[in-house]
């Protein structure tokens, strides 16, 4: 298969490139390799699927992975339509995984501006490519975020979600609306994935294993928000990317499809939800140490509990996530301390 993934030097969109490239798909990989978080950890990343960094970082240039001859990277943003437009003119993809995105909960309450330019002007973008190149099979990253103030759990796809409580989720939510729309208008498939918190090596700088991991080997103190009070439901970045793989393959003729419209959403998570501060002791322990705490409010954008209902998932694609919250955990701190870890501890 030809396929196309956005955001491949992000955390999710790395390793979905990796996995594609080394069981023979034909991959390219774009990316602005904006500075949300520190540009180190994106091109380290880039390095692992063999995409040099001194050649990655010039814009439109199509670097060859020195590991597998079937992969490409190019420094490109979604939100510039005409070169864009040139990349899917050129490489006739059969698939397209958009994960491109501004992340984050917290940052969309002081940047409102960066979700609008790359998740809905860029997915736009995307859509209009998909719809004239003939793309078989848009899938994109969706949220759980989007369940926003629904107290009933486990949240489901069935669940209605209309109570957003930040503007990331209220553009991942719009992603949502805007591939059904096109879907049904242009027939094209369409499939959202809510994605869990995901953690593990090679993580975001922005989330909390991260941010603790972090602080505890420096000796500075941990934000413990809603005084420790609040559960997620962490997924394993193997899980996720499993469960993302499974999604490309599957066919988009399997009857599942409501009022003929060939839109699908999926949870993505591990159905287990945590408690912080268990959490919080579980890299307390891998990390050997002590965190010191620092306890404060609920920060806005924040929700109380998130927790999958993978039903759907499981019964479609037989999806199971296999990481327990203890070997992921041990996975993510090995490779902290390790020599791959390229950020300043
Ligand atoms: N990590 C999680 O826990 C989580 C949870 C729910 C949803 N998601 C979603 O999954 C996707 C991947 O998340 P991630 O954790 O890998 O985030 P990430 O920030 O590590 O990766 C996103 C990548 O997209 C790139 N990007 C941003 N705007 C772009 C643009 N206009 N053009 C091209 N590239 C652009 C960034 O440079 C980054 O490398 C995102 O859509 C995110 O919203 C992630």
């Amino acid at each position: 298969m030809r396929i196309l993934v956005t955001g491949a030097a992000g955390f999710i969109g790395s390793k979905v490139m990796y996995e594609l490239a080394r069981r023979g798909d034909f991959v390219v990989g774009v990316d602005n390799i904006n500075d949300y978080y520190d540009p180190k950890l994106k091109y380290a990343r880039l390095q692992r699927c063999g995409i040099l960094s001194n050649e990655a970082a010039w814009d439109s240039n199509i670097v060859k992975s020195t590991l597998f001859d079937n992969c490409l990277f190019i420094r490109i943003s979604i939100a510039d339509k005409p070169v864009l437009d040139k990349l899917f003119a050129r490489y006739h993809f059969d698939k397209v995984i958009n994960l491109a995105a501004q992340a984050g909960v917290r940052y969309s309450i002081t940047h409102p501006y960066s979700y609008m330019q790359s998740n809905l002007y860029g997915f736009l973008n995307i859509m209009e490519a998909c719809r004239n190149y003939n793309i078989k099979h848009l899938i994109f990253a969706s949220s759980s975020s989007v369940y926003g103030m629904n107290s009933k759990t486990p949240f489901s796809e069935d669940d209605k979600v209309t109570t957003p409580v930040s503007l990331y989720a209220a553009s991942k939510k719009s992603n949502e609306l805007m591939a059904h729309c096109y879907s049904k208008l242009y027939g094209f498939a369409t499939t959202g994935l809510r994605y869990f918190t995901v953690y593990g090596p090679w993580g975001r700088p922005d989330m909390s294993p991260m941010l603790f991991a972090t602080a505890i080997s420096k000796g500075e103190p941990i934000k413990v928000f809603n005084n420790g009070n609040m559960m997620r439901d962490f997924t394993y970045i193997d899980d996720i990317v499993e469960g993302t793989i499974r999604v490309i393959d599957s066919a988009t003729d399997r009857g599942i499809y409501e009022n003929s419209v060939p839109y699908r959403i999926y949870n993505i998570g591990c159905s287990r939800p945590v408690k912080l501060m268990d959490f919080i002791h579980e890299i307390e322990a891998e990390m050997g140490k002590e965190a010191q705490k620092i306890y404060l409010p609920m920060q806005q954008g924040d929700v109380y509990m998130t927790y999958a209902d993978t039903t759907r998932l499981e019964n479609e694609l037989e999806y199971k996530p296999h990481v327990t919250l203890h070997e992921g955990i041990r996975k993510f701190v090995e490779w902290f301390k390790s020599e791959d870890n390229p950020l300043d501890l």
